[in-house]
């Protein structure tokens, strides 16, 4: 495991507790822990001085590198005056949704305290990030790169590459993320971005440097609040390989559209005349296209590279469906495990259930809102996977967001799905509106099964398309855990719920998702059994109508062995 080298800070004290810890846990998986502190600090990312989120100082904050089933051990100390909690998009948390860092499984960190999560990259490879979940701080940074690496006896479908770059790409708005906040709970729009930035820079602020003829791993990521986006490397093609933590069928391409949430990585090869090359990120679907760079520089190289920087698609719908529905697993590579990743023929299991949901704008008491199937989702005073833990009643209830769009006007309401274990599921996102849509789900990897751009979704012609689905194995999408919804458009995705815990359903449209474009889907099983869903953390913070509450008793071996071990003998 050595040869994954960590991010954090391994502090004296964290290395003695770590030296304990392996004594205790001798053959458990291994541990990476990280000291985050979290303060507020000046930015001037678009030559503004502007209020931002830092962690241990920087922005974007430090990385997290970690090989499958490493444990990651985050303590993040909350220096800002208000209450913070950071998510980690893509990271699983098997049978752990209380370590999700959302508001609705996690209580908040208070001003001046902190929480250490315990995340595990159980069975996972990949690329992800994390980022302030609550208020609108995703606004002013708080987020950085995760990247899980193969293990080191499992075959990786393309040679190692020379380095392995982090490209964080994403809009920004001059406006600190209190002041946007401010706007949304006004009920007004945001209105455009102000620029776009590359690991927290603008043009040509980030130097991405390599070596004539060598072969780089980019991470790319939209880190971003409100637009999908393009990038593109001038004169070069980038090779597709993984999204979001599934091997793809390396296909070349010159341009990739990169919807708010997601993750891809790509290897370019240094293959051209030794320059200084654009990378170039502009915007999707907007009118007014915003473009910025970052620089591919050649060891050797002799200046800014002739010519104009690469044009890329700007509004076109068609391009972009067709690129996502381009986009291949590769069924015969291994993912965290050494089978190969596509093994068995999802198109011939009949699914349980259908869940058709369409989102929508909507006016609630003169604010802006956006809603699902209706429901405005509203937060509780008290996190519902708490709750829950708890049965603490009057918090939410199961079934307030229906399993398919009507008609009728959007209502504020704390919005919770209900659905059993192990159900494997069909669900179809419905976009009847003229922006493009980026969802995501937590806890899950999921496929992909249809795009269409089309409103038309009767079961008739569901039962058409389900048909082809059916037979057409080899041209599976990759798992993931984000797909867009082009407008006047459905996508459809199919997941096996074999994760129990109570998991967010969001827009990655921030200011949809902080406006009520999400819910929550509360995957359920009777058993109480550690096998199925672990209880609450000894450490979990406690709030709203479960303070004062205890968790668990602590266990009768010692301390947080106690947990790894069980994880030890499940796995
Ligand atoms: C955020 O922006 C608002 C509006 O410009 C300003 O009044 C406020 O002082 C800023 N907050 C910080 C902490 O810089
Ligand atoms: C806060 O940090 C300390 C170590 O400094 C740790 O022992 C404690 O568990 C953390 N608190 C929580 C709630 O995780
Ligand atoms: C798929 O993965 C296999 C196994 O690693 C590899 O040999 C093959 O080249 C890959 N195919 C494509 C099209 O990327």
């Amino acid at each position: 495991m050595a040869a994954c080298h960590g991010g954090g800070a391994f502090a004296p004290v964290v290395s003695l507790a770590l030296a304990l810890m392996s004594v205790l846990v001798a053959g458990d998986d291994p541990y990476r822990f990280f000291t985050w502190t979290v303060t507020d600090g000046n930015i001037s990312p678009l030559g503004v001085k502007q209020q931002g989120i830092l962690i241990n100082g920087r922005f974007p904050g430090p990385q997290i590198e970690a090989v499958t089933n490493d444990n990651i051990i985050v303590n993040v100390f909350n220096k800002l005056n208000e209450p913070f909690l950071l998510s980690w998009n893509g990271l699983q948390q098997r049978r752990n949704s209380f370590e999700d860092g959302v508001a609705g499984t996690t209580c908040p960190i208070p001003p001046g305290g902190n929480f250490t999560y315990n995340l595990q990259a159980k069975d996972q490879i990949g690329t992800y990030y994390y980022f302030p979940s609550l208020a609108f701080h995703k606004a002013g940074g708080g987020f950085g790169g995760i990247r899980v690496l193969s293990r080191p006896m499992i075959p990786v479908p393309f040679p190692p590459p020379a380095a392995d770059y982090t490209a964080l790409i994403g809009d920004w708005y001059k406006a600190n993320h209190t002041s946007l906040k401010n706007t949304l709970d006004s009920g007004k729009a945001l209105g455009s971005p102000d620029g776009l930035l590359i690991n927290g820079r603008s043009w040509d602020g980030y130097t991405f440097n390599v070596q004539p003829g060598k072969t780089y791993r980019f991470r790319i990521s939209n880190v971003g609040l409100a637009t999908s986006l393009n990038i593109r490397f001038q004169g070069h093609k980038m090779k597709l390989v993984e999204v979001e933590g599934s091997h793809t069928m390396q296909t070349t391409y010159s341009s990739l559209d990169v919807h708010l949430g997601q993750s891809y990585s790509v290897l370019l090869t240094a293959d051209q005349p030794a320059y200084d090359y654009a990378v170039v990120v502009s915007t999707r679907f907007t009118s007014k296209i915003i473009t910025t760079t970052a620089v591919l520089r050649y060891s050797n190289s002799a200046g800014k590279a002739p010519g104009a920087l690469p044009g890329g698609p700007t509004i076109q719908i068609d391009w972009s469906l067709n690129q996502a529905r381009s986009i291949r697993w590769n069924l015969t590579a291994s993912g965290p495990r050494p089978n190969p990743q596509g093994s068995y023929h999802y198109g011939l299991v009949p699914t349980a259930r259908t869940i058709r949901l369409a989102n929508s704008a909507a006016t609630i008491n003169g604010k802006q809102r956006y809603a699902v199937n209706r429901v405005s989702h509203a937060n509780p005073d008290t996190p519902l996977k708490i709750a829950d833990y708890y049965k603490i009643p009057g918090v939410f209830r199961v079934g307030t967001i229906s399993d398919a769009p009507s008609g009728g006007g959007a209502f504020l309401q704390t919005s919770v799905m209900g659905a059993s274990y192990r159900d494997y599921v069909e669900i179809v996102f419905e976009n009847r509106e003229s922006e493009v849509q980026s969802w995501h789900i937590d806890g899950y990897a999921f496929w992909v099964v249809g795009y269409a751009h089309s409103v038309q979704t009767s079961t008739k012609f569901l039962n058409g398309w389900r048909e082809m689905v059916g037979s057409k194995q080899e041209d599976l999408q990759p798992e993931g855990c984000h797909f867009a919804v082009y407008p006047k458009s459905w996508s459809a995705i199919y997941v096996t719920l074999d994760n129990v815990g109570m998991w967010n359903v969001r827009s990655e449209s921030w200011a949809r998702q902080y406006l009520g474009q999400q819910f929550y889907l509360r995957v359920w099983t009777p058993s109480t059994s550690w096998r199925d869903e672990y209880p609450i953390p000894k450490n979990a913070l406690l709030c709203g109508r479960a303070a004062g509450r205890r968790t668990r008793p602590l266990a009768p071996t010692r301390g947080s062995s106690r947990r790894s071990k069980q994880r030890q003998d499940l796995s």
